[in-house]
């Protein structure tokens, strides 16, 4: 397949400007990533006598190629921070057809990287197993969003894995071609104040005002009411058909500065936030744990074993992390370390002993007691001492509001209503198979209060 009419033009429209400036031997090195340049055609070019003209060839041989190599290359200019030329070609990205993409069985094509990159939606964990049910169900959603502007939520308690499949679910072509051509734009929120979120929207409309003309500089917007009318403007009228992706919201007062009838997938460890924003709305619940396969699969990935060749304390050390992507990928990232220690980190995990195997970790995330912390903190008073009194049940029993009612010594409607305050921040899990509801902790947030939080 050639390069198409439209990034054929651009590339001879510019070509004078891209030998100026860009240094190829970086640039080629990331094309020969992709598999759209061979080493043998990079050899050739590096016998140029000068960059320039090293340059000038790897444009003439481009232009024998395809629209693979025309993104691959657009990609290498952002990755080597030439955002200024990367911009030149920006307007003439070819859309891969989908015979193109059938090579990339899990969608993930060159056209995705461009669009995922560019809208700040962060890359796979460098250990990674795909989890198909969830993630249908997530894609399944955003593709109800085609019809009209809404919100899905994934929801779920601390680590189990959210923001990754938030990422996941974008990753996808036909998704992005069909109904979120205008781009997916990722904004990591968190637990932030008004100035913060004032901040974070000013830095997301600088984003999408620059994408659009990178030579006109806006004033930013200097209040939240102003933030919010300034995006209603972007995501309406420049961006119609685009996805914003908020990770890890606390709050509803950021909900509210989003509301403005356009397309949205958010995290959560709070079910009920969209209750107070309007239009169409879809969730997605991450309750269970990874399996037992999936567990092992991380554990052989950080180690560099085959499945089989996993030692036997692998599957109990699954077992204790009890399917916590969190915690399985907080050891395996320490067997990579330290390979000898199975059986010791193993002896660890049933002791309990959670933070000793947090202070030795070089793992970049806070550890899963220090996400629970977080959890607990945002509840009121009255209820972060309710919650402490789970520690009285045992592991595995689940229970009906009337003992707990006995236990608060509180009206089992009261008792009801702040149970299902704690489930919805995912503190607390709910059967609902039975009737009256029972109600159960995952064994690692007892395990957390049992520690004291
Ligand atoms: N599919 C996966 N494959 C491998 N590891 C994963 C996967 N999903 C999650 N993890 C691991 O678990 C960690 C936590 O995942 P993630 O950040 O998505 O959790 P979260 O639910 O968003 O947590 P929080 O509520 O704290 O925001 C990741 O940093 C990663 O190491
Ligand atoms: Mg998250």
């Amino acid at each position: 397949m050639a390069l198409d009419e439209g990034p054929r033009s651009c590339l001879l429209r510019v070509r004078h400007r891209l030998e100026q400036d860009m240094k190829p031997s970086y640039i080629m090195d990331h094309m020969i990533t992709d598999g759209v340049l061979t080493v043998d055609e990079e050899e050739k070019i590096r016998t140029r006598a000068t960059r320039k003209d090293q340059a000038a060839a790897l444009l003439e041989l481009m232009l024998r190629k395809d629209n693979r190599t025309y993104i691959s290359f657009y990609n290498a200019l952002i990755k080597e921070t030439y955002d200024d030329l990367a911009s030149l070609l920006h307007a003439d990205l070819p859309r891969t057809s989908p015979t193109a993409y059938k090579s990339f069985p899990d969608g993930y094509t060159p056209y995705v990287r461009t669009v995922l990159s560019e809208g700040g939606v962060p890359q796979r964990p460098v250990v990674f197993v795909s989890r198909p049910e969830l993630l249908n169900r997530v894609r399944e959603k955003l593709y109800q969003l085609q019809k009209e502007p809404g919100w899905v939520t994934i929801f779920g308690m601390a680590g189990s894995g959210k923001s990754v499949l938030a990422a996941e679910a974008a990753r996808y072509h036909s998704l992005i071609e069909e109904c979120f051509p205008g781009g997916i734009h990722w904004l990591s929120i968190g637990q932030l104040d008004k100035p913060d979120l004032l901040v974070k929207i000013q830095s997301l409309c600088f984003r999408l005002e620059q994408e659009l003309d990178p030579q006109l500089h806006h004033r930013p917007p200097n209040s939240l009411d102003e933030a919010k009318e300034r995006m209603r403007f972007l995501m309406l009228r420049r961006y119609p058909r685009s996805l914003l992706i908020l990770d890890d919201i606390w709050d509803t007062s950021v909900l509210k500065a989003f509301d403005i009838q356009c397309r949205i997938l958010l995290t959560t460890r709070n079910r009920s936030l969209v209750d107070s924003v309007s239009g169409a709305k879809y969730e997605v619940e991450v309750a269970s744990g990874l399996d037992e396969k999936k567990g092992l699969e991380i554990l052989a990935l950080y180690t560099n074993r085959k499945m089989h060749g996993l030692p036997e304390e692998a599957r109990s050390i699954v077992k204790e992390c009890k399917g916590s992507p969190l915690v399985v990928s907080l050891i395996g990232a320490l067997l990579k370390e330290k390979p000898d220690r199975w059986h010791y980190y193993l002896r660890q995990l049933q002791q309990k002993q959670f933070k000793r195997i947090r202070k030795s970790s070089s793992y970049d995330y806070d550890a899963l007691d220090q996400a629970m912390a977080a959890s607990i903190e945002v509840l009121p008073e009255e209820h972060r001492e309710l919650y402490k009194d789970f520690t009285v049940l045992e592991k595995d029993i689940k229970v009906p509001a009337k003992v707990l009612s006995i236990l608060w010594d509180l009206p089992i409607e009261e008792v009801e209503d702040i149970l299902e305050e704690f489930a919805n921040k995912s503190l607390l899990f709910m059967d609902t198979n039975n009737k009256p509801y029972l109600y159960y902790l995952h064994d690692l947030q007892l395990d957390f209060l049992i520690d004291g939080c």
